[in-house]
């Protein structure tokens, strides 16, 4: 049956720049707040999730925090993101930020944090990127990172500090590749995660000739999807409310695209394919 979950296989692990392991698949927690966002997260760590991707601008880490505590699974299995928020990027207020990001979520230390937007017009990036390092020597977070930043933005961090960034959490599905983005990632060493994996969810899950591959490979539309950034060789992030759709969205490690399906897949890529228009270059948020 299509998009049938057989057994969720052993997720494979993808190890960082600085030694950090991940599960090659992770959770998002976008929307998912409150005591109905605690019990959708647990049921996501129940089904297998160990990587959850949260951030201090979706006012749930105290409902991710609280999550950890009620599941079964050890902290140490567990692979717990946040963000720092564009407002916080002057240096002094990023490690406070931090530091509430901790108490918020009652944590001692979060696996990955990164910063959430460039917002190149207030030209503070630098600065957040340095607390980031100190707060990583420091043991407040095992890896740092970046999200949204274009090549012009990781070059100036990586010049300013000599860090290279762990990840650089980016939007990407079939309708925005960013094979551009990925190839100068890759070549720094750098992960490339996908934000809105599933396109939120839009046109792309009525896709025709994703729809095809999906017949033919007896799956389902997300699962070709998820399936095809494993083998992009980027880290998909998909929410879901639903735990059977999180069971399945996790069931993509039983088959593989073969690389003219991947092709077809790319192709359906555009230059405007962004769900919203949240261009780095120009959007921000605070
Ligand atoms: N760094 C950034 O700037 C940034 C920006 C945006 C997002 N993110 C992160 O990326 C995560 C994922 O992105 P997203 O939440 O925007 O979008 P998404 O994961 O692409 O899509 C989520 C939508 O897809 C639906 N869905 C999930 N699995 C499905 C399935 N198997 N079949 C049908 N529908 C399915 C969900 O519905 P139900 O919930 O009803 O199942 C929800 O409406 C976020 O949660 C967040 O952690 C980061």
């Amino acid at each position: 049956m299509k998009g049938e979950i057989t057994v969720v296989k052993a997720i494979p692990e993808r190890t960082l720049n600085d030694g950090l392991t991940l599960p090659a698949i992770g959770f998002g927690t976008y929307l998912l707040n409150g005591a109905s966002g605690i019990n959708t997260i647990v049921s996501a760590i129940d089904n297998g999730y160990r990587l959850l991707d949260s951030a201090f601008n979706y006012e749930n880490e105290g409902a991710l925090g609280e999550a950890i505590r009620r599941s079964s699974v050890p902290r140490e299995e567990l692979r717990i993101t946040s963000k720092l928020p564009g407002r916080h990027h002057q240096y002094d207020e990023a490690l406070y930020t931090i530091q509430e990001s901790l108490f918020r979520a009652g944590l001692d230390y979060y696996d990955l944090y990164l910063i959430h937007w460039p917002n190149p017009s207030k030209d503070l990036y630098v600065e957040a990127w340095k607390a980031l390092v100190d707060a990583q020597k420091w043991g407040l977070i095992r890896s740092i990172g970046v999200c949204n930043f274009l090549p012009e933005h990781l070059e100036r961090i990586m010049d300013a500090t000599g860090v290279t960034p762990s990840v650089n959490q980016v939007e990407l599905h079939p309708y925005f590749s960013q094979e551009k983005q990925r190839a100068f990632d890759s070549e720094h060493g750098i992960l490339t995660e996908s934000w809105s994996p599933l396109g939120r969810a839009s046109k792309l899950l009525k896709d025709a000739s994703i729809q095809k591959i999906a017949d033919a490979h007896g799956k389902s539309i997300p699962q070709i999807i998820l399936r095809w950034h494993v083998q992009l060789g980027a880290l998909p992030l998909p929410k879901s409310s639903t735990p059977k759709r999180q069971l399945e969205n996790l069931s993509v490690f039983d088959f593989e695209l073969s690389s003219e399906e991947m092709q077809q897949i790319g192709q359906l890529s555009r230059p405007d394919g962004r769900t919203y228009d949240q261009d780095p270059a120009r959007y921000e948020e605070f």
